[in-house]
C-alpha cells in the first residue's frame, strides 16, 4: 500500500512533572507505561485544593511528558512521514531524538507534523511529547490532561493527498440522481506534473455507484486541487432514520504507479435552513431535538473508548433525541463517525472563548485568574478554525457550525468583526453549512446581543432566551417580529434539571431572612417542580416553525463545573455512568409518541411518614393513565401535546380527545403508604403499558449484566461495560442501596473505570472498591493485548460473589 497510517496506541511511557527534553529523551524510573489515548488527570485522586478548582473537576493537572520509540522501516527512506495528533490537552511540544519539531496550543484541535527530515534511519528514533496543562484554571469544565486522543504515524509517497485534503459535498439531489463534488488537494514536489486522479464512490456493500466522474485541476500555492463531479443514480439518502453511508476512494496514479489512495465515508443528504421552516432535511422539515454534551466519558475521563459513547448515544436515540451539540469544543473525531453511523444531527462547535477570557471564580476555592483560550486567541484562532472545518466537513451528521459559546464579544463594540471573520473562514472552507454562535442575550433585551453581531451569523443561536425578565414567556418572538429574515436555533436551554439520579427532594427551598435568591443556587427543587421550565421551553420551540430546534443543557452529566464536595455536574438526562434519570423518561414521553409507555416516580421505598400527601408523577406517551396505590384507583388523567383543536366528525364539531391537564406530565396527590404504586397506560381505552414500583426490602444480592456481548478484541483498547444493581430477596431492584462493592479482574483484561454516578463521590474511578449509588454502578473493563479469558468477580458486602467471564479473542 502506498499509504501507511499506523495508530500509535501502545509502547508509550509517561511521567508527571517537568523535565528537560534531554531528561525525557533518556527516560528513567519516573516513567510508567501507558497507552494512548491517555488522560493523566484520571490517574490521580481528586483533590479539593486542586489547581483547576471545581471548574476543571478538582483533578491533577500540571506538566507531563510522554515518550515512545518510533518504528521506522529503513526501506521507507524515500517516503515522507507525518505524525498526526487528534488532540492533546494542552500546549504540547513535540521532540524527535531530542530536537523540537513542533507543537500545538489548543487541546481540542488536531495537528500534523512533517517529521521526515528529523528521522534517523540508522538508529533508534525516540518521540517525546511535553504536555503543559499547568496554567490553571484554563477551562470552565473538565478538560483532562495529556494525549487524550489518537496519534498516527503516516508514511506516504512524496506526492500524496494532503491531510484532510478530500472534501466531498452534495451539490444536488433528486429521487433519481444526486451530484456529488469531490475536491482533492494534492501536495508534494512537482505536483503540476501529470498525475491521474481517480474518484470512485461505492455503496456500503462496496458496489461502485458513480456513473461519471469529470475531473478538473488547478494548482494553488504549490498544491494541486482536482475536483470530480460524480453522478449517483437513485441515491439512498442519509437521514436520522436511515443514516446510510457511501464511501469515496480517491487514487493518485502516475502512469501505472499508484502514488496514494485514501477512502472517506460520505452521506448524501440535502440540508436547508430557512427563516420560516427552520431546518429541512431531504425536503422534510425536521426539528432538532437536541442535547449538549461535553467531551468526557465519565469515569474514563477525556480518553474515551468509542463503546462508551455508543452506549450513551444508543440510549439517547431510543429516547427520541436526534441532535447533539458538541459543547464547547471540537470532539474526538471518532465520536463524529459514530454520529454519522447512528443518524444524529450535529452542531459542531469550536470555541468557548474568543479574545476575552471567562471567569471560573464561581467554581474555585481560591480567587484565581483564569488562563483560558482567550489568552492565546490571536495566535491560534485562524489555524484552529481552519483545522476544525477541514477535519470535520465530510461528516453528513454535521448540519451547522458554531464558532462560539456565550463569547463576551457579543456585547462588545467590535465583536461583530471577529464574528464576521470566523464566519468567513468557515464559508471559505465549506459553503454547504451555516454558522452560528450560542449567544446568551437576546437582541430585544436592553443590554442584548448587538444586532450587528447577530447579523454576522447565518443562524441566530440563543442560549437560555427565557431567562430575561418579561421575555421569559415570549422567548425570542419579539426578535423574530423585528427580524423576520433571521433563522433561529436554541443553542442551549435548561432541560429538566434532573439533578441526582434516584434522589427526591420533598421540601420547597425557601429563603432565610436576609438571603438573596442567590442562596437558592444549587439547591435542588422538589421533584414535582422539575419539569415546569422545560415544559414551557418545549411547547415554545415545538410549536414555532421558525425555530429550527433546541439543545438542552445537558444530555449527559459531565465532570467538573461543580463545587466541592461535588466533582461532576449532575445536569443531564443520563448520569456519568450512562444510567437514565427520571427526566430521560420525560423527554421520551414527548419525543417517542410512537412507542406506548408510562413511567412513574418517585420510587416507592421512601423514608416518609405514612399518610403524608405527596405528588406522584407520571410521564407517558399514552392517551390516558390510571394510578393505583395498593390496588385503589386514584383516577384516570391525560394530557395532550401538541393540543388538537376541534374537528368535524359525523357527530358535528368535536374535540378529538379529552384531557385533564395542560402540563406535559401527570400528577396525583397520594397519601404515602408502603406497598405497590402502579400506573397503567391506555390507548383507546385498552391497556398498552404499565409501570410498577414496590416497597422493597434490604439488598441481598447483586445483578450484573454486560451492556454489550461479553467479548473483546485482544487489542488493549476494546472494552465491555458491566452494569451492577442491587436486588432484594424477591429480586426487586433496591433504589436506595449503597452496598460496598469489591471487584477483581483477572486474565486477559483490566479494570479501566468504576463509577456509580454520584456527583459527590470523590473516591476516584481507577479503583476496585466502590459503593453502589442509589442501587447502581458501572464497571468498565478493558482488554489486554493478549487473547484469552478475562474473569470479573464482583462482591458486595455480605453478598455472594458474582462472576462473569469475558472472551478476549482475535
Ligand atoms: C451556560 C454555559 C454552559 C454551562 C451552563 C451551566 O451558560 O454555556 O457551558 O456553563 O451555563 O448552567
Amino acid at each position: 500500500m502506498p499509504r501507511k497510517e499506523i495508530r500509535l496506541s501502545h509502547s508509550w511511557e509517561f511521567s508527571l512533572g517537568n523535565k528537560t527534553p534531554e531528561e525525557a529523551l533518556h527516560g528513567g524510573d519516573s516513567f510508567y507505561p501507558v497507552q494512548v489515548p491517555h488522560d493523566w488527570s484520571m490517574d490521580y485522586p481528586f483533590d479539593k485544593d486542586a489547581e483547576c478548582g471545581g471548574a476543571g473537576g478538582y483533578v491533577k493537572t500540571g506538566v507531563g511528558w510522554y515518550r515512545r520509540k518510533l518504528d521506522i522501516n529503513p526501506a521507507d527512506k524515500d517516503k515522507v512521514f507525518y505524525l498526526r495528533f487528534d488532540g492533546v490537552y494542552m500546549d504540547s511540544t513535540v521532540y524527535l531524538n531530542g530536537k523540537k519539531i513542533g507543537g500545538h496550543y489548543y487541546g481540542y484541535t488536531p495537528f500534523t507534523i512533517d517529521i521526515s527530515e528529523y528521522i534517523d534511519f540508522d538508529a533508534e528514533n525516540i518521540l517525546c511529547v511535553k504536555v503543559d496543562n499547568s496554567a490553571q484554571p484554563n477551562s470552565r469544565w473538565y478538560s483532562g490532561s495529556g494525549i487524550t486522543r489518537d496519534v498516527w504515524l503516516v508514511a506516504l509517497n512524496p506526492i500524496h493527498i494532503a491531510e484532510y485534503g478530500i472534501f466531498a459535498k452534495t451539490v444536488s439531489v433528486s429521487k433519481n440522481s444526486a451530484v456529488v463534488e469531490v475536491m482533492t488537494e494534492i501536495e508534494g514536489p512537482e505536483v503540476a506534473r501529470s498525475i491521474n486522479v481517480r474518484t470512485v464512490m461505492r455503496t456500503a456493500d462496496s458496489k461502485q455507484v458513480n456513473v461519471y466522474g469529470l475531473g478538473r485541476g488547478v494548482v494553488v500555492d504549490g498544491k494541486a486541487q482536482v475536483s470530480h463531479t460524480v453522478g449517483v443514480p437513485r441515491p439512498r439518502l442519509w437521514s436520522v432514520d436511515d443514516p446510510y453511508l457511501y464511501s469515496i476512494t480517491v487514487s493518485l496514479c502516475s502512469g501505472d504507479e499508484l502514488l496514494d489512495e485514501k477512502t472517506i465515508r460520505f452521506g448524501i443528504r440535502e440540508i436547508e435552513w430557512t427563516p420560516d421552516k427552520g431546518f429541512i432535511l431531504n425536503g422534510k422539515q425536521t426539528k432538532l431535538l437536541g442535547g449538549c454534551i461535553h467531551h468526557d466519558g465519565g469515569g474514563v475521563g477525556a480518553a474515551v473508548p468509542i463503546k462508551v459513547w455508543k452506549r450513551r448515544l444508543e440510549k439517547l436515540k431510543l429516547m427520541g433525541m436526534n441532535a447533539l451539540r458538541m459543547a464547547h469544543n471540537p470532539p474526538d473525531p471518532a465520536l463524529l463517525d459514530l454520529c454519522d453511523e447512528m443518524g444524529f444531527l450535529v452542531m459542531d462547535e469550536v470555541f468557548d472563548e474568543w479574545t476575552i477570557v471567562k471567569d471560573t471564580k464561581a467554581f474555585m476555592a481560591q480567587d484565581k485568574i483564569s488562563h483560558g483560550y482567550g489568552e492565546h486567541f490571536f495566535e491560534n484562532y485562524r489555524e484552529d478554525t481552519e483545522m476544525f472545518i477541514r477535519r470535520d466537513r465530510n461528516h453528513p451528521s454535521i448540519v451547522i457550525w458554531s464558532v462560539g459559546n456565550e463569547v463576551v464579544e457579543q456585547i462588545s463594540l467590535d465583536g461583530h468583526l471577529i464574528a464576521k471573520e470566523l464566519v468567513e473562514i468557515c464559508h471559505n472552507l465549506d459553503d454547504t453549512r451555516p454558522v452560528t454562535v450560542g449567544c446568551d442575550f437576546i437582541a430585544a433585551e436592553p443590554i442584548g446581543t448587538y444586532e450587528e453581531f447577530l447579523n454576522a451569523l447565518d443562524v441566530v443561536g440563543y442560549n437560555y432566551p427565557d431567562r430575561w425578565r418579561e421575555r421569559s414567556a415570549t422567548f425570542y418572538d419579539i426578535d423574530k417580529m423585528k427580524h423576520p429574515e433571521w433563522i433561529f436555533i436554541g443553542t442551549e436551554t435548561g432541560g429538566v434539571r434532573g439533578g441526582i439520579r434516584g434522589e427526591y427532594t420533598f421540601e420547597v427551598p425557601s429563603l432565610k431572612k436576609g438571603e438573596t435568591p442567590l442562596a437558592l443556587l444549587g439547591k435542588p427543587a422538589p421533584y414535582w417542580l422539575n419539569q415546569v421550565t422545560a415544559e414551557r421551553q418545549i411547547k415554545y420551540f415545538m410549536t414555532r416553525d421558525f425555530v429550527a430546534g433546541d439543545f438542552m443543557w445537558t444530555a449527559i452529566d459531565h465532570l467538573g463545573e461543580c463545587r466541592w464536595p461535588r466533582v461532576t455536574a449532575p445536569v443531564g438526562l443520563l448520569d456519568t455512568c450512562g444510567f437514565e434519570k427520571d427526566n430521560y423518561w420525560f423527554y421520551k414521553s414527548i419525543w417517542r409518541k410512537d412507542e406506548p409507555f408510562v413511567y412513574v416516580l418517585p420510587h416507592w421505598s421512601l423514608n416518609l411518614e405514612h399518610g403524608r400527601i405527596i405528588p406522584v408523577i407520571a410521564y407517558t406517551s399514552c392517551e390516558e393513565v390510571e394510578l393505583f396505590l395498593n390496588g385503589k384507583s386514584y383516577g384516570v388523567k391525560s394530557y395532550e401535546f401538541p393540543a388538537y383543536g376541534r374537528a368535524i366528525t359525523q357527530f358535528g364539531m368535536q374535540k378529538i380527545k379529552n384531557y385533564t391537564t395542560d402540563d406535559l406530565h401527570l400528577s396525583w396527590d397520594v397519601p404515602y403508604e408502603p406497598g405497590i404504586i402502579e400506573v397503567v397506560g391506555y390507548i383507546d381505552g385498552e391497556e398498552v403499558a404499565r409501570c410498577v414500583r414496590k416497597t422493597v426490602s434490604e439488598p441481598v444480592k447483586l445483578d450484573i449484566s454486560t451492556y454489550e456481548e461479553p467479548k473483546m478484541q485482544p487489542d488493549g483498547m476494546d472494552i465491555v461495560q458491566i452494569e451492577i444493581s442491587a436486588l432484594d430477596k424477591d429480586g426487586n431492584f433496591v433504589p436506595y442501596a449503597d452496598t460496598n462493592i469489591h471487584v477483581d479482574v483477572e486474565g486477559a483484561g483490566t479494570l479501566l473505570a468504576f463509577d456509580n454516578g454520584d456527583p459527590r463521590d470523590s473516591s476516584g474511578y481507577r479503583t476496585n472498591e466502590k459503593r453502589l449509588f442509589n442501587g447502581r454502578a458501572l464497571l468498565t473493563i478493558r482488554s489486554k493485548q493478549e487473547a484469552g479469558v478475562c474473569t470479573v468477580s464482583v462482591t458486595g458486602t455480605d453478598m455472594e460473589t458474582q462472576v462473569l467471564q469475558i472472551e478476549v479473542y482475535e
